[in-house]
């Protein structure tokens, strides 16, 4: 599977199989997750990987949209640093932004799905994760092997119009 097929074949999964995530792959993932280029290459994340169930359906809890991190084969948090700074919080999301979509991309070819989860509870998701007082758990990347269908390219993907959304040269 190439980039094209790979962005074309993801999607939002919330539903899994019961089926686990070989180590080498999910390590693959990782590693494409810590390739991820950064602001200053500072890279500002530290992952947490999750499998084991009891604390999936602890984290589960973390937001009322996270229900599908119960399911989930493993589950990546991505853990950044607090600042009281809004430009450094605006530069650490658009860096989380392309860690995820790395991840969400590198998992694709192995036909694991990923889904997002916020993390609302910052405090029970801290108590779970046990991360130091100086950072965050900014999202969850829930993975696992779809349980509608395979990993294919969406023919209807429900974005608005190329023509309504690209612009050339000028808006
Ligand atoms: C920043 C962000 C936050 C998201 N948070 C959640 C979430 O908390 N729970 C959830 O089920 N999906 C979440 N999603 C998934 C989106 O709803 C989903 O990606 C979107 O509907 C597009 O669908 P697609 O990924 O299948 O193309 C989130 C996506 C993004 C980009």
């Amino acid at each position: 599977m190439n980039t094209l097929e790979a962005i074309n074949s993801r999607r939002n999964v919330r539903q899994f199989l019961d089926r686990p995530i070989s180590d080498a792959d999910l390590d693959a993932i990782l590693e494409a997750a810590r390739r991820t280029p950064s602001s200053r290459n500072e890279q500002r994340w530290d992952f947490v990987v999750v499998t084991e169930p009891d604390r999936l359906a602890r984290l589960s809890q973390v937001w009322r949209g996270a229900g599908h991190v119960a399911r989930s084969a493993a589950t990546i948090a991505l853990i950044a640093p607090v600042s009281d700074d809004n430009r450094v919080r605006e530069s650490v999301q658009y860096d989380l932004g392309q860690v995820t979509m790395s991840i969400a991309l590198a998992a694709t070819p192995f036909g694991v799905g990923t889904g997002h989860a916020a993390v609302a509870e910052e405090n029970l998701a801290r108590e779970i994760l046990e991360y130091p007082e100086d950072r965050f758990c900014a999202w969850l990347i829930a993975l696992g092997y779809p349980a509608d269908r395979p990993l294919t390219p969406v023919r209807k993907p429900t974005r608005r119009p190329f023509d309504e959304v690209v612009h050339r040269e000028t808006w």
